[in-house]
């Protein structure tokens, strides 16, 4: 393909030579004279590993070029990839200035070009930036309108200073958000061969998940680094706790307890973060980090008290009441707290939670609710379907099938909290709603 590529920094510089290694023909654009001077003589602008070699070859071969005119590369490529910077201000919010203008000059040009053209956006910006920013810009100059007219997608990089050729060759994951099935197709077309999982999604979907990545890389950096202050206060050595902590790809580093839902609890884990707490209290451990779990927890349990005395109703069925499925264990699950909550607030609850029934009929956990939780003991219902008959709101705490056949089937139309999302697809209701999604 003709590719013009906007923005010869570190993304643009990587994503032009590593596109042209691959046999395309490119056309650089940035608005610094030197830039382009540099790429049309072979020379890389940027520092990193390979990049002077593959810069020097692909200019040498023709394949490689630049021009500080937006037009030319437009009319003389048949996908433009943005790759101009977005700097935050003071208050964090991310300066769209370059992309507003690199948008503008881009559709100027598609104003007189007949043959289609894809615009593929790689600068990281806001979920939303595209629908509110990229897209009105390129419309007004273009007179023409995204997705119909022209392609639009927004096509996040991952790759690291550093690594950034290799990262390129070999990207984690390929994330295409279009505006329109021929674009996305298009932009998939460069990537054939390669073999990392190629994601075609809506465009904010795709603007989201590189801050999902990089606040995620952040948060990961946070931890490591206060789980190993506290081992070095107490004398035990960091690396060999991560090393160990990451063998583990089944609960550690993997899916588990990614999935966005309800606040945790149970016998473990707010006990051993507060162990966890303490002992960092006691020895003058700062960790902001993992000191605000527990704040954060909370408000997700807040949230979701909020949302059901919002709707109004103060008949409420909860279906769910351990602090996950397949166990009766009841201690500080929170939906107990949700539980109490409500009652505080003068609602009338019924339960229903299979395990807890039964461990209070045969006595395995019959002491500790009769001690603990008498009030709620006595709101457990045998029958799942008249708690849903019953209730003017729905709480889904445990992500049962029986639970779901039940609210699709005779509980369908009720209002419905889903804590748990029982549906990967939820139904488009609005008597259905979750928290966190
Ligand atoms: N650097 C990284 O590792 C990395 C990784 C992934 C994503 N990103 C994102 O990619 C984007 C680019 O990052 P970068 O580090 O390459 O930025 P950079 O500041 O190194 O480069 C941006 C380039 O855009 C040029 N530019 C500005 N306005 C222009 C215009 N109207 N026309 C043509 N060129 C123009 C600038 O002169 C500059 O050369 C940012 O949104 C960044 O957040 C960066």
């Amino acid at each position: 393909m003709r590719i013009s590529v906007f923005g010869l920094g570190y993304v643009g510089v990587v994503t032009a030579a590593c596109l042209a290694e691959m046999g395309h023909e490119i056309i650089g654009v940035d608005v610094v004279p030197e830039k382009v001077e540099a790429i049309n003589s072979g020379e890389s602008p940027i520092v990193e590993e390979l990049i002077n070699e593959i810069t020097a070859a692909m200019a040498a071969a023709g394949r490689l070029r630049a021009t500080t005119s937006a037009a030319e590369a437009i009319l003389g490529s048949e996908m433009s990839i943005v790759c101009v910077g977005t700097p935050s201000d003071a208050a964090g919010k991310p300066n769209l200035d370059y992309v507003t203008r690199v948008s503008t000059e881009i559709g100027a040009a598609l104003r007189d070009k007949a043959d289609y053209h894809v615009v593929v956006v790689r600068s990281t910006i806001l979920p939303g930036s595209m629908e509110t920013v990229v897209t009105p810009a390129l419309n007004a100059s273009a007179g023409k309108l995204a997705g119909d007219d022209f392609g639009l997608c927004f096509h996040p990089e991952f790759l690291r200073e550093g690594s950034s050729v290799r990262d390129f060759r070999a990207p984690p994951k390929i994330v295409i958000g279009a505006a329109d099935a021929r674009s996305a197709q298009a932009l998939a077309g460069l990537y054939q061969g390669f073999p990392s999982p190629l994601f075609i999604t809506g465009i904010k979907t795709a603007e989201m998940v590189k801050y999902a990545d990089n606040v995620f890389h952040a948060l990961k950096v946070a931890f490591g680094n206060e789980i190993g202050t506290l081992c070095r206060a107490l004398g035990i050595d960091s690396h060999e706790v991560m090393t160990i902590f990451c063998q583990d790809t089944r609960l550690n580093i993997s899916p588990a307890y990614l999935m966005p839902g309800f606040a945790y609890g149970g016998s473990c884990l707010p006990k051993d973060l507060r162990a966890m707490n303490y002992l960092a209290r006691a020895r003058n451990v700062e960790m902001p980090v993992i000191r605000a779990i527990q704040d954060s927890n909370d408000r997700h349990i807040l949230r979701a008290l909020d949302l059901v005395l919002s709707l109004g109703e103060t008949r409420i069925g909860v279906l769910g009441l351990s602090f996950k499925p397949g166990t009766d264990d009841l201690r500080e699950s929170p939906l107990v707290e949700l539980v109490e909550r409500l009652i505080g607030k003068g609602c009338r609850v019924r339960i229903h939670d299979e395990n807890v029934a039964l461990a209070r009929l045969r006595g395995g956990n019959k002491a500790y609710i009769e001690a603990r939780l008498p009030h709620i003991s006595e709101l457990l219902v045998g029958d799942p379907e008249s708690v849903v008959n019953e209730a003017g709101v729905v709480i889904v705490g445990a992500a049962l099938s029986g639970y779901a056949d039940l609210l699709a089937g005779p509980g369908r139309g009720k209002k419905i909290i889903d804590l748990v999302r029982l549906w990967r697809q939820p139904p488009a209701d609005d008597a259905y709603q979750g928290i966190c999604w």
